[in-house]
């Protein structure tokens, strides 16, 4: 497995992995998980070569986010990446991906803009950002993102097809399930942010919303029923609630009522120094 950090040896290491076959690309942050692992096995599956990238997006983190505190093992992130038969790491300095003068945001309208958009402002634009330039730079045939950030992984579907980023979009771009603790909890390298008792705490926010979507599709009306979320967070020591919400799975429009099909629950939470998210189908019963 290589590693690089500046874009010239990238372009050549891919050139030379593309006479293979099809290049897979799986962006992330580092501090990996099961989750992460996850994506690289499908991509693994369906390609002749996996790229990962590790990079800690500055432009995607608000003032007063985790930019620093984001953990950084990247000894640790090479090795699994290795173990998994990964390629090439591509994990560029922030100078090589914002040189000097970089004045270039990437924002996508309508669906970054509520929930997370609403509750981090700037946030989907350092991801597109972020994300475009990964496109262009490892120009991949299939790139891997997962369920578990539903609404970035709509920006980024969005942004794929309306920039011509990778074709055929609707085939390029995957989707990975969430991967969860034994209790539910959705991983997350932020989780290691929690103390013992505020991670036992934090599955509540599964629990919560598994209750409340078995009442939902025995029909429960949606309004109180996402009451009862919040209710049972803050009772469960939560600090705060960003979102309890209900939309429209591709579009992300509001839904109130069950009525129109199939919809998606999306919760956003703080605990101690976390914020946690999660999404789950509602009426697939
Ligand atoms: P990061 O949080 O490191 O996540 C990298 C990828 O792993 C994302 O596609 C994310 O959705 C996926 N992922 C994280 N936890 C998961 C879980 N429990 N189950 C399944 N997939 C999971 O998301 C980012 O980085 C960044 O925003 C990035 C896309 C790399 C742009 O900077």
């Amino acid at each position: 497995m290589q590693t690089v950090d500046q874009l010239d040896p990238l372009r050549r290491a891919v050139e030379g992995l593309r006479a293979d076959g099809p290049v897979a690309l799986v962006p992330t942050m580092g501090a990996l998980h099961e989750g992460h692992l996850t994506l690289v096995r499908e991509a693994k599956a369906r390609a002749a070569h996996v790229v990962a990238s590790i990079f800690v997006n500055p432009r995607q983190f608000g003032v007063g986010e985790d930019l620093d505190a984001y953990p950084r093992p990247r000894e640790r992130d090479l090795e699994l990446l290795g173990r998994e038969g990964v390629s090439l790491v591509w994990a560029p300095t922030v100078e090589a991906m914002y040189p000097a003068g970089y004045a270039t945001n990437v924002s996508v309208s309508g669906v970054s803009e509520e929930l997370c958009g609403a509750a981090r402002p700037g946030h989907f634009d350092g991801v597109a950002t972020v994300v475009c330039k990964l496109f262009n730079q490892v120009r991949p045939d299939l790139a891997f993102f997962g369920e578990k950030d539903w609404q970035q992984l709509a920006v980024i579907r969005r942004m794929a097809r309306d920039l011509d980023l990778i074709a055929p979009y609707a085939d390029a771009i995957h989707g990975v399930a969430t991967v969860r603790e034994a209790d539910g909890l959705a991983m997350s390298s932020r989780n290691g942010y929690l103390t013992s008792q505020e991670r036992a705490q934090a599955a509540a926010l599964p629990r919560a919303m598994r209750a409340a979507i078995a009442a939902l599709e025995a029909g429960a009306d949606p309004a109180p029923t996402l009451a009862v979320i919040e209710a049972e967070l803050l009772g469960g020591g939560f600090a705060a609630i960003d979102y309890v919400a209900l939309r429209d799975p591709e579009s992300l429009a509001l839904r109130t009522t069950l009525a129109q099909g199939d919809a998606r629950l999306f919760v956003a939470a703080r605990i101690g120094r976390a914020r946690l998210i999660d999404n789950m189908p509602v009426g697939r019963a």
